[in-house]
């Protein structure tokens, strides 16, 4: 083996062929978007037999060229595009076409993060990046963080990290037995991450105290103080109170100041799930709720949405960085790094790491703080419009709008809202017209539920969007509405009609 050829190995020029390849068909495929369905609807058996998703691993190799062709056909005609401007289900973003480029590059060079020593630079520019993101939120520059692989994963750091800090024991040494129960409070908008991270940390979800909400969806503070009080009456011991920048559903935001308060007088820890909303305090007219999450102990936010960072990149803050490092940091013998600089394995749970950071740096860089008020102020704006235009139009009900989600659904023009029968046709039929929506490839929205109500939800975090985008959708849903109502009605409704 003295000239070793692996069979996986590509030599310079043919790598540089096929890259250049695709980096045309992806430039392409970028640029088709708006003319493409945001999704064909396809059903999971005919997907499965365009992949041809059973036949067997085959044992000779295949040349590369097609084999990329083949990956890029698959995926440009089979797939749901968050980047498409009429894309505005769950809180997705469309894709920064820089950050694009910095994954590649970052695959590239393929460091392994986890010590500064295997990836000097990476290192540093995952530094630099949360700095700058500590500084976008108005929140502590000097905080330890890291970026993980999206909202979840950053909560839950942060969850770790306050349960090491507050519980009164060392929990990582000896778990949860024989000592007083460990108490979360968070409210019943807050996304279900909680579940996960009471869950995984041996805390329990009955342990999770879920606190009623005002009408405007926040968390009723005064409840929350009560139960506080009430719980460690009762001998337990409440460590960490989550209030939400921005919820999954309707983007409600918690008093964040008042949490704050509340979590000093009772030497709690406060944590602030900001994964949608967070990025929204950098907005000079940001509500003062939000900007309270400078106040926090920690908080998650999560480049992937209002960064428009490809998937995936969370990112979780801990103000005080030592207490991410009590909460993770093991020293086995075989680890010899010798060098003084952060090893990020001593932050989160990850041994290896990706360099998930480059691709938020560039966009961050390439945007500006500036880009990035703009962007995210254009999609409020659209919202904001979008709520207008379903207020505006009898047949649709508008119900909340807040940061960039709006919520509404459609009323046909000869039933009242408010009777039983009518509010259950009414749920059997948004739900119905949202699935014949979705399907369609016209445009992409989800749901949520709002005292017992299904309201269809538009969440735009997304660039690409204009107003035209969004000015089409009252027509379209009114449309499927219209054809669904004709189909579904039921006998007895027609008739008090
Ligand atoms: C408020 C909130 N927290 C957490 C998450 C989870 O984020 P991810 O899907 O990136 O894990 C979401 C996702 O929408 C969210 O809206």
């Amino acid at each position: 083996m003295n000239q070793r050829t692996a069979p996986i190995e590509m030599q310079a020029e043919n790598f540089r062929a096929i890259g250049h390849r695709l980096v045309d068909r992806i430039a392409d495929f970028l640029d088709s978007l708006p003319e493409r369905p945001v999704t064909r609807g396809e059903s999971p058996p005919a997907i499965r037999e365009t992949l041809n998703s059973s036949r067997l691993l085959p044992d000779l190799g295949t040349d590369p060229e097609k084999l990329i062709d083949r990956a890029a056909d698959l995926l440009f005609d089979h797939s749901l595009f968050n980047s498409h401007p009429r894309f505005w289900g769950y809180i997705t973003a469309s894709a920064a076409p820089i950050g694009i480029l910095g994954d590649f590059l970052a695959s590239a060079v393929n460091q392994n993060t986890g010590a500064w020593f295997l990836s000097p630079m990476a290192s540093e520019i995952e530094a630099q990046t949360v700095r700058w993101i500590a500084e976008l939120l108005g929140f502590s520059t000097s905080c330890g963080g890291m970026l993980v692989s999206g909202g979840n994963m950053a909560n839950i750091v942060c969850f770790l990290a306050a349960r090491q800090a507050k519980a009164g024991w060392d929990v990582r040494a000896s778990g949860l037995n024989g000592n007083p129960r460990l108490r979360v409070y968070c409210s019943k908008e807050t996304h279900t991450w909680v579940q996960k991270a009471a869950d995984l940390s041996g805390i329990g979800t009955e342990n999770i105290r879920w606190i009623p909400t005002r009408n405007d969806l926040s968390m009723d503070t005064v409840q929350l103080q009560n139960q506080i009080r009430a719980d460690k009456e009762a001998g337990d011991r409440p460590f960490i109170v989550i209030g939400t920048a921005g919820s999954v559903s309707t983007g409600a935001i918690d008093n964040l100041p008042e949490i704050a308060r509340i979590c000093r007088e009772e030497d709690i820890w406060f944590h602030v799930d900001g994964a949608y909303g967070g990025f929204a305090a950098m907005l000079p007219d940001a509500s003062p709720a939000l900007r309270g999450l400078n106040e926090a102990d920690s908080v998650a936010v999560d480049p992937h949405k209002w960064l428009y960072a490809p998937l995936e990149a969370g990112c979780a803050l801990v103000r005080d960085a030592e207490k991410l490092r009590e909460a993770f940091a093991y020293h086995p013998p075989y680890y010899h790094f010798g060098v003084e600089a952060i090893n990020y394995l001593d932050y989160g749970p990850q041994n290896s790491r990706g360099f998930r950071a480059l691709k938020v740096w560039l966009a961050l860089q390439h945007a500006g703080r500036k880009g990035y008020e703009q962007m995210l102020s254009d999609d409020i704006r659209l919202a904001k419009r979008l709520f207008e235009l379903v207020a505006a139009q009898p047949e649709l009900e508008a119900f909340t709008h807040s940061l960039s989600i709006t919520t509404f659904r459609y009323v046909p023009h000869d039933l009242k809202s408010g009777i039983d029968k009518t509010e259950e046709y009414l749920n059997q039929l948004n739900t119905e017209l949202l699935t014949r929506l979705q399907n369609s490839g016209e445009a992409y929205i989800s749901n949520a539920v709002l005292d017992g109500k299904f309201a269809l939800r538009a969440c735009i975090v997304n660039f690409r969007t204009s107003l035209e985008d969004i000015e089409a959708l009252p027509e379209i849903v009114l449309r499927m509405g219209r054809e669904a109502d004709a189909e579904l009605r039921p006998e007895e409704l027609r008739i008090r009609s």
